[in-house]
């Protein structure tokens, strides 16, 4: 069959001559039995389902307790994405930097054409053209993904802003970044499917250059739905290198103090530092409101007023499900209470989902993520740690309602954090932009049961940004370093560094955490008017013990200590391991930083 031949791909919804002619091409390479353009309605999404429930791929909720809720069990081994399976083709392997995998664009533009080449026989190819970011927003940027998995299209429906508006919006001209994804798995002539199709071998490949995305051989999320880590990360990294905005890792919250005064506040922790928890937050002192306006992604631009303005590239929220309950995210639960699309967790007898932390006891007869009967006693979980949803962003109780802005929100102040049981103070303020790009340089997190460094052993994660940096992070650093002293430093942002994960000496968290963060987050927005005190140590600003509202939590003085005192000495072993970090990028790291290294340990020489 000719490509001009295939079912469904004439007549085009679209005069965008470069589109048809992209998809064209890239049907005639994957060689699908159909093609269907995505217009993103509620009868094409009911299609879409009705589709993959057929196929064994999702199967519906109780319509009651879950309306328009499906789930999907995955290929045991497609679970997550595959850092070492992604890859950034720069021309020169010096451009992605030691954080990243390169690979010869050359050659892989070989090995893409020999995997694609047939690699959607029998299946159906979805144009699904999407905005990141609020339609018509100057802070948003297009892209369309190719895909041929049905499970795909939807998820992309909750995760952008899906179909129609967005092929309008690229009208007969417009930039939009060209995403391919496939499964990998051809279907032969009357050869049945599985309900996860992928393949073994998996490639996440992204050309910084040419702003290109292939993805091959698996169907889950950070690998598939390519607008998401793909495009909003590491490819919009590079083009907000080259256009001088940020795209970052970070949450958006909207923070109101009783007085009625709002703050916007962005913050960047590496995974499991409970970002989607912060960005729920349930505020536990009275008058205190949060809201929601991002949970993993920010792009952020300056304005003509000179302030930063961040958006929401995202619809939806792709969260970890275990561990979260009415306890840890009360707001997170009632935005799963419908459309949503559960991934891994477990079955209940009932047709609902759960997963571990979400009640206790465990339920009886709960079919585990792999499709048995869960057994209590093997000590496995029934659902997968890395089990997800994805859930429409409106659907969150604290939605603040400027999510959508197409101008954005203006960010007046900027987190960084991680998972510290040691050495870093429940909250620091950097004393300038330059500082807290050092801080931001210097992130790092430690390992926990699950993850693979040691317990104890810290993995450096730079602006929580390591997995997700589309190009040489020493060049970023220095972007972050260029953007501040191009403004007007009244207007930036202030910078803090938090740490909710202390330990005492027994091996128990000394901060409360959760809704209790918003303590924190009070002394920050204090800051911000002027309001309240702090001490300099030689590693930032830090809250005396009266400016903290501890009301309540009857924190013994040793708990104080713990959280607000910096140790010159194992500060000292801080700073110490910094260097070897830092001659990883060799001369792309800018000298500011190591000038910023150098000043910290002349502070700490002088305590
Ligand atoms: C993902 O794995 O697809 C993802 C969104 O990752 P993370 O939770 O690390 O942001
Ligand atoms: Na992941
Ligand atoms: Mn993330």
């Amino acid at each position: 069959m000719t490509s001009s031949s295939l079912p469904g791909l004439h007549p085009a919804p679209t005069r965008h001559a470069r589109l048809v002619a992209w998809v064209e091409q890239i049907a005639a390479l994957t060689k699908p039995a159909r093609v269907h353009w995505c217009d993103g309605s509620a009868e094409e999404k009911e299609t879409l389902i009705a589709d993959l429930v057929a196929r064994g791929t999702l199967t519906q909720l109780d319509p009651v307790k879950r309306p328009g809720s499906y789930h999907a069990a995955s290929d045991p081994k497609d679970v997550a994405r595959v850092e070492s399976r992604t890859f950034i083709c720069s021309d020169d392997a010096a451009d992605a930097g030691p954080t990243n995998n390169w690979a010869d664009p050359i050659e892989m533009r070989d090995r893409l054409d020999g995997l694609f080449d047939g690699c959607m026989a029998g299946r159906t190819m979805y144009v699904v053209p999407f905005s990141m970011g609020p339609l018509g927003s100057e802070l948003s940027a297009l892209g369309v993904e190719i895909t041929d998995s049905g499970y795909v299209a939807v998820s992309m429906g909750i995760m952008t802003r899906m179909g129609a508006g967005a092929l309008e919006a690229l009208g007969e001209d417009g930039t939009f970044v060209p995403a391919v994804h496939t499964l990998g798995a051809p279907l032969a002539e009357g050869q049945a499917d599985v309900p996860w199709p992928c393949n073994e071998q998996k490639w996440i490949v992204h050309f910084p250059e040419t702003r290109e995305i292939w993805s091959y051989g698996s169907g889950y999320g950070g690998n598939a739905l390519l607008g998401k880590k793909c495009y909003a990360l590491r490819i919009a990294s590079v083009m907000a290198r080259d256009e001088g905005w940020l795209a970052e890792h970070m949450l958006i919250l909207k923070l109101t103090d009783p007085k009625g005064r709002a703050k916007y506040i962005a913050a960047a922790f590496p995974s499991a530092c409970g970002k989607t928890n912060l960005a729920m937050l349930q505020p536990t002192l009275p008058g205190w409101k949060a809201e929601t306006v991002g949970d993993d992604i920010a792009w952020m631009r300056f304005g003509e007023d000179g302030r930063l303005y961040a958006v929401n590239p995202e619809a939806g929220f792709f969260g970890v499900a275990p561990g979260t309950s009415r306890n840890t995210n009360q707001n997170a639960i009632s935005t799963l209470a419908r459309d949503t699309v559960f991934t891994n967790t477990a079955l209940t007898a009932d047709g609902d989902v759960w997963w571990e932390g979400l009640s206790k006891p465990v339920p009886e007869g709960l079919t585990n993520w792999k499709g048995q009967p869960h057994d209590p006693t093997s000590g496995e979980p029934a659902a997968h740690p890395n089990a997800r949803f994805a859930a429409p962003a409106h659907q969150c109780p604290t939605i603040a309602p400027e999510w959508e802005d197409p101008r954005g929100v203006p960010i007046d102040a900027i987190l960084f954090g991680g998972r510290r049981a040691s050495a870093v103070p429940l909250v620091t303020e950097a004393f300038d932009w330059e500082h807290g790009v050092f801080m931001g340089s210097t992130v790092a997190s430690e390992g926990t049961a699950a993850a693979e460094n040691a317990v104890g052993e810290i993995r450096r994660d730079p602006f929580a940004m390591l997995p997700f940096c589309g190009y040489n992070m020493g060049d970023y650093f220095a972007h972050w370093l260029t953007l501040g002293a191009k403004a007007d430093a009244a207007k930036l942002p202030r910078i803090f560094f938090v740490n909710w994960f202390r330990k005492d000496q027994d091996g128990s968290f000394v901060w409360p955490g959760f809704g209790e963060n918003v303590r924190v987050l009070k002394w920050i927005s204090e800051r911000l008017e002027g309001e309240a005190e702090a001490v300099d140590t030689p590693v930032g600003r830090v809250p005396t013990r009266q400016s903290l509202d501890l009301d309540g939590l009857g924190l013994s003085e040793t708990a104080l200590a713990t959280l607000l005192d910096v140790d010159a000495e194992v500060w000292t072993e801080e700073a110490g391991m910094i260097p070897a970090f830092y001659e990883t990028f060799g001369d792309r790291l800018p000298k500011a930083l190591w000038s910023q290294h150098v000043a910290l340990t002349h502070r700490l020489d002088a305590v």
